[in-house]
């Protein structure tokens, strides 16, 4: 499993002490919120700018903005290494993933809990990565939603004949419970923000889930 510690829930007064605290993490998972996608406003390119000169780690950096292609360029050149969009918030998906691709990240398109996978089957062979969301996407912390179980399922269906290499990540209300329900209907990626960053030891957590 990838474990992505979500830094949401990390400490944005003293961001390096969080990052130090999962720093054997592959991934960083960076939110990314506009206050129209979803009802939060978080973090834009000058921070990940300086978490890239902070970590070697890979930036998975999720946008749920409303405009994802006006600030693409913004996050790569700030050091995302791998960009997910919302389905959700574009007309042309392919256009969007090809657009990221240029740009030399690896690309992610993410489904709400609303948004069924078919909605996103015909972008599949062209992505690296889906992000599930189980939980509504604008807060850390909330409780992990079950139909998320049946989407990883077909998605791992899917991904045999249409793409091997994507990976599914799942992203909202992880922990050792449903981290491992995850798993089992075929995640690769747990992304977890406050059962990792809410504990007096992250790296204990991230093991847990490893
Ligand atoms: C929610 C974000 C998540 C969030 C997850 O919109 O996309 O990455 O940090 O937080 P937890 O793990 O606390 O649900
Ligand atoms: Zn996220």
């Amino acid at each position: 499993m990838i474990i992505a510690p979500s830094i949401l829930s990390a400490d944005f007064g003293n961001l390096e002490a969080s990052i130090d605290r999962v720093h054997n993490a592959k991934w960083l998972h960076v939110d990314v919120m506009d206050g129209h996608f979803v009802p939060n406003l978080t973090i834009g390119p000058v921070v990940v700018k300086g978490i890239r000169q902070y970590t070697k780690q890979v930036l998975d950096t999720h946008l749920m903005i409303t405009d994802p292609m006006k600030y693409a360029k913004a996050f790569v050149e700030a050091g995302s290494d791998r960009i997910t969009f919302h389905v959700e918030t574009v007309d042309d998906p392919k256009y969007v993933i090809d657009m990221l691709h240029e740009l030399g990240v690896a690309v992610g398109i993410s489904i709400k809990p609303g948004t069924k996978v078919k909605t996103i089957k015909e972008y599949l062979p062209f992505v690296d990565q889906v992000l599930v969301m189980s939980v509504e996407p604008g807060f850390g912390g909330q409780e992990f939603m079950p139909g998320a179980l049946s989407k990883i399922r077909e998605l791992a269906m899917l991904k045999k004949t249409i793409n091997p290499n994507l990976l599914i990540a799942v992203d909202g209300g992880i922990n050792e419970k449903t981290g491992k329900e995850c798993k089992e209907a075929g995640a690769d990626v747990l992304i977890a923000g406050s059962y990792i960053f809410k504990s007096e030891k992250p790296s204990e957590r991230m093991a847990t889930l490893q």
